[in-house]
C-alpha cells in the first residue's frame, strides 16, 4: 500500500525543535514525510537534520529542482499538511494567501486537509490580527490546535507552548483519517466535562466515583480533529491534556458546575460526560478526622449537589445550543436511560452500562445513544474514540 504523503511546514519559532519528534512519530508509523521548512526556522534547526529525519530532500524556496515545479507538486501530491511550529507571521501569511517561500506556495496547492499547531508568546496569539487569521483560516476549513499553557521563551508563562509532539501526532493520525473536506465542527465551540468530582471531608479524604475522565478526553481529541475549538473541564484525572483543548480544572461538583456555566456562555454544545456526584458531605472538616479509641465514627451527612446537567438544558445559554448528558447504569439499562433523557431535558444521552471491562478506567465501551427525537443508535464494543466520534456525528447531524 503507498504510504500517506504529509507535509511537514516548520516555520521558525523556538520550538521548531519538537518537530523532529513530531517527524520520527510520522515516519515511524508509516508515512512518507516531505518537510518544509521557512528560512527562519533554520536558524533553529538545520535542514541537514530534516533531510536526515525524514530520508526526503529539503529546500525553503521555490527555485530549486524548478524543472520539477516544486512550488505547486508538493502540495498538490500531500495527503495532509502539517505546520508545527506555526508562526503568528505564517499565520498571517497563509490567512492572507502569500507565496513568497516553497512552505506558503505548498499551502495555497494543498487540497488535503491542513493541521496549523501555532506556537508564540501570549500576546502574539492574543493579538486581534493573529486571533482573526487563526478564525479566517479555521473558517476555510483548515484545523488550528489552541497552544497549550505553560513555559514560553525565556522566563514568561502562559498560553502559547507547542502542544506536546505525541499529541500533535494524534491530531494528525485522526485527521488523515477522516480525509479531505471541511471538518464538520469547525467554528464550533464545544465544552466537555471529564472525570469523577471529588467531594472532600477533610483535608486527606473525599467522596470519588471511579470514572476515569478517559471517554470525555476521546471525546476533546476527536473534536480537535473534527475542527471544534475545545474547552475541556476535568477534575484531575491526571491524564495528559489533549492537544488543542483548553482544559479547565475543576474538582468538585460545585466547581465544576460554575466552570461548566461559564464556558456554557459561548458554547454551542455541551456534552457531560463527567461523573458528578449527586452528594457532597453536609460539612468539611478543616482539620484531620481523627480516629477515637473505643468510639464509633460519627455519620457522614450528606448533601445533594446540583443537577448540573439539568440546569444546562433547562436554562440554555444560547439558542440552539446543544446538550448531551452521560448515564451509567447497572440494571434496567435502557429503561433507566430513557427516563433520565426525558428527567433532564437534553438532546441526547449515553446510556452505558457499568461492568467488567466497560466504562469506567477501560480503554473501551459499549452505549447506546439515545436522542430526544426518539432515535437509538448503538455503538458496539470498541474503542472509547468510536463512541465519541458517533456522539459528533449525532451532534453534527443536528446542526446541519
Ligand atoms: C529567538 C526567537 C524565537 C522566536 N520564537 C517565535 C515563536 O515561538 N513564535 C513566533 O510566532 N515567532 C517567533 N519568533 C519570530 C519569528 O522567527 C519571526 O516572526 C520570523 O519572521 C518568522 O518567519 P517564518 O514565519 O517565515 O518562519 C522568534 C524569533 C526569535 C529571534
Amino acid at each position: 500500500m503507498k504510504k500517506p504523503r504529509v507535509v511537514l511546514g516548520v516555520s521558525g519559532g523556538i520550538a521548531a525543535y519538537k518537530a523532529c519528534e513530531l517527524l520520527r512519530r510520522l515516519t515511524e508509523s508509516g508515512h512518507d514525510v516531505r518537510v518544509v521548512p521557512t528560512d527562519a526556522s533554520l536558524n533553529f534547526v538545520g535542514a541537514a537534520t530534516w533531510s536526515a529525519l525524514s530520508g526526503n530532500p529539503v529546500s525553503t524556496e521555490v527555485w530549486e529542482g524548478v524543472h520539477e515545479v516544486p512550488h505547486v507538486r508538493i502540495g498538490q501530491a500531500a495527503d495532509l499538511v502539517v505546520v508545527a511550529p506555526a508562526t503568528a507571521d505564517m499565520l498571517a501569511k497563509a490567512a492572507h494567501g502569500l507565496a513568497d517561500d516553497l512552505l506558503t506556495n505548498t499551502l495555497l496547492t494543498a487540497r488535503c486537509p491542513v493541521v496549523f499547531a501555532p506556537a508564540m508568546h501570549t500576546e502574539m496569539w492574543e493579538h486581534p490580527a493573529t486571533q482573526e487569521n487563526v478564525a479566517t483560516l479555521r473558517r476555510r476549513g483548515a484545523v488550528v490546535i489552541e497552544p497549550a499553557v505553560g513555559r514560553l521563551t525565556g522566563v514568561d508563562t502562559g498560553k502559547g507552548r507547542l502542544p506536546d509532539p505525541g499529541e500533535i501526532f494524534e491530531v494528525c493520525r485522526r485527521v488523515l483519517t477522516r480525509g479531505p473536506g471541511v471538518p464538520d465542527l469547525a467554528g464550533r465551540h464545544v465544552v466537555i466535562t471529564a472525570g469523577g468530582t471529588r467531594e472532600p471531608l477533610d483535608p486527606v479524604r473525599y467522596l470519588g466515583n471511579r470514572s476515569s475522565g478517559k471517554q470525555g478526553y476521546a471525546l476533546a481529541r476527536t473534536a480537535v480533529a473534527r475542527g471544534a475549538r475545545v474547552t475541556l473541564i476535568e477534575t484531575d484525572t491526571g491524564l495528559p491534556a489533549p492537544a488543542g483543548a483548553d482544559v479547565v480544572r475543576a474538582g468538585t461538583a460545585l466547581q465544576l458546575r460554575e466552570a461548566v456555566l461559564e464556558a456554557a456562555a459561548d458554547a454551542d454544545v455541551v456534552v457531560m460526560a463527567a461523573a458528578v456526584a449527586d452528594f457532597r458531605p453536609a460539612a468539611y472538616a478543616t482539620g484531620k478526622i481523627k480516629k477515637k479509641d473505643g468510639q464509633e465514627p460519627a455519620p457522614v451527612e450528606l448533601v445533594r449537589n446540583p443537577d448540573i446537567l439539568a440546569e444546562v438544558a433547562a436554562d440554555r445559554a444560547r439558542q440552539g445550543q446543544l446538550v448531551v448528558g452521560f448515564a451509567a447504569e447497572t440494571d434496567d439499562v435502557l429503561v433507566n436511560g430513557r427516563e433520565k433523557l426525558r428527567r433532564k431535558g437534553c438532546d441526547l444521552l449515553v446510556v452505558n452500562e457499568v461492568g467488567e471491562r466497560k466504562t469506567f478506567g477501560s480503554e473501551e465501551n459499549e452505549a447506546v445513544v439515545l436522542g430526544a427525537d426518539g432515535s437509538e443508535t448503538a455503538v458496539p464494543y470498541g474503542p472509547k474514540e468510536a463512541l465519541a466520534d458517533t456522539v459528533w456525528d449525532l451532534v453534527s447531524a443536528r446542526f446541519r
